[in-house]
């Protein structure tokens, strides 16, 4: 069974540009999910997902309820419908990744039966990949969705403030409340610590991996709508997210 990484934290602590780079480093052809609406992982690694044409979760299901769709599938059993769906609208391939985004409405409570058969569709999507890396909102809302029950790691990368550090807790408490199991929860600094906060994170009794510097070529990227996965080998933002990897115990597919 593939691997599976959720990235986590607040809102706009670098989640999607972890994850991004992560991708970056591992390679071997990962499978990248975006459970967050904006679809900012798709614009980091340069693809419009419109212009592709690919779908989202949501807009199938919405399809679905609405009665919607290629009338040819009205016949199929819905998990067959949804399992032909995904496949050929969601996933969106590349030579170095393939990805889905879950779009707008997919919450746990909605939709239920379609929801659940989604969950384990996307499981078994995931179990032909060897890394999949779940790229998330802010806050802890997402974990709600519960879209994959058993996770190896889950990254929080950190801002400094007490918020951030009580939002440690939360995580643990809501992923147990909700029976999300993980191997390992690491901690990650943003670029905005400094010397003084990091050394508090270094000394509190948990997994702490370590910082990712501030590069000042990740502005130049995403204003051009350039890839990160073109961002050089010794960038300070990848040869962090390198660092951080290897200490997660991670090997470059690269
Ligand atoms: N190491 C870094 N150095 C400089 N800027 C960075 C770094 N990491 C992230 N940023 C910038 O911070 C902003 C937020 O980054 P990103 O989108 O990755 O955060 P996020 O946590 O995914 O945000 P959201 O919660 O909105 O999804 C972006 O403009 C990004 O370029
Ligand atoms: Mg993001």
């Amino acid at each position: 069974m593939g691997k599976k990484i959720v990235c986590t934290g607040r809102g706009g602590t670098g989640k999607t540009t972890f994850v991004a780079l992560a991708a970056k480093y591992l390679g071997l052809h990962p499978l990248l999910v975006d459970a967050d609406s904006d679809q900012n992982l798709a614009e980091l690694l340069g693809v419009d997902p419109e212009k592709e044409e690919v779908r989202t979760i949501s807009d199938i299901l919405f399809d679905i309820q609405k009665g919607k769709g290629d009338e040819q599938l009205n016949s199929m059993p819905l998990t067959e419908k949804l399992e032909y769906l995904l496949n050929a609208d969601c996933l969106y391939e590349s030579d170095k990744f393939d990805m889905i985004s879950l779009g707008v409405k997919w919450t746990k409570g909605c939709y239920c039966s379609p929801n659940n058969i989604l969950r384990s569709i996307i499981s078994k999507v995931a179990n032909s990949y060897e890394y999949t890396i779940i790229d998330s909102p802010g806050g802890l809302e997402h974990l709600n969705r519960r879209i994959f029950s058993e996770i190896d790691d889950i990254f929080v990368i950190l801002d400094p403030s007490k918020k951030a550090l009580n939002n440690i807790e939360r995580t643990k408490r809501i992923t147990s409340e909700i029976g999300i199991h993980y191997n390992n929860l690491y901690l990650i600094a943003n670029y905005r610590f400094n010397k003084n906060t990091e050394e508090y994170l270094k000394n509190i009794n948990e997994n702490y991996l370590g910082k990712i510097e501030y590069d000042p070529d990740l502005e130049e990227y995403s204003w051009n709508g350039r890839s990160l996965l073109g961002l050089s080998q010794d960038s300070p933002a990848f040869s962090s997210v390198k660092n951080i990897m290897t200490k997660a115990g991670y090997k470059t597919g690269s």
